[in-house]
C-alpha cells in the first residue's frame, strides 16, 4: 500500500446514478451525484481522508476500480446500483481484495421490488447502508474511518 492509499477512500457509483437530482425524485431525491460528491468530500476531508469519487454505466468498469481499490485507497464505498442485484463479477472482484467496501444505497431497497432485496455486494462487504439518501455517503465514510480507527 502507497502513501496516497493511507489517506484515500475511493468511492464507485454505478449505472444511471449520474442521472440523480432528474432521475425518479420521488426514490432518490433531488440531490446530484456533483452534490453528494461535495459534501462527501468535505466530511470526509474533516476526518483526515481524501476521496476519489467515479461514477460509470459499466459493469466491467466497477470491477477494474475495485481491483485498484485494493492498492489505491483505503476503503471503498460502493453503490452498484442495479448491478448490486445482477453481478457475480463484483461479488467476486470484492471477495478477492483485502480492503474494506462498504454497500450504500440511497433508497431503502428492503422497502422496494422484491428483485432489489438480493444483493451480491452484502455477504462480501464490510456492512451495508441503504434508505438514508445521499446521507448514507457520510454514513459510510464514518463507519470506515471507525473500523480503520479499531484495527489500529
Ligand atoms: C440504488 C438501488 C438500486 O436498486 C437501483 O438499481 C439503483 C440505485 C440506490 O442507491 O438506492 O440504481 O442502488
Amino acid at each position: 500500500m502507497n502513501d496516497t492509499a493511507s489517506q484515500t477512500f475511493l468511492v464507485l457509483n454505478g449505472p444511471n446514478l449520474n442521472l440523480l437530482g432528474t432521475r425518479e425524485p420521488e426514490t432518490y431525491g433531488s440531490v446530484t451525484l456533483s452534490e453528494i460528491e461535495a459534501s462527501s468530500t468535505a466530511h470526509a476531508a474533516q476526518t483526515g481522508y481524501a476521496l476519489d469519487f467515479r461514477q460509470t454505466n459499466i459493469e466491467g468498469t466497477l470491477v477494474d476500480w475495485i481491483q485498484e481499490g485494493a492498492t489505491s485507497a483505503k476503503g471503498i464505498i460502493l453503490n452498484a446500483a442495479a448491478y448490486t442485484h445482477t453481478s457475480v463479477a463484483i461479488h467476486d472482484a470484492i471477495a478477492a481484495i483485502n480492503v474494506p467496501v462498504v454497500e450504500v444505497h440511497l433508497s431503502n431497497v428492503f422497502a422496494r421490488e422484491e428483485y432489489r432485496h438480493h444483493s451480491y455486494v452484502s455477504d462480501v462487504a464490510a456492512g451495508v447502508i441503504c434508505g438514508f439518501g445521499p446521507h448514507g455517503y457520510i454514513l459510510a465514510i464514518d463507519a470506515l474511518v471507525g473500523m480503520l480507527r479499531d484495527q489500529s
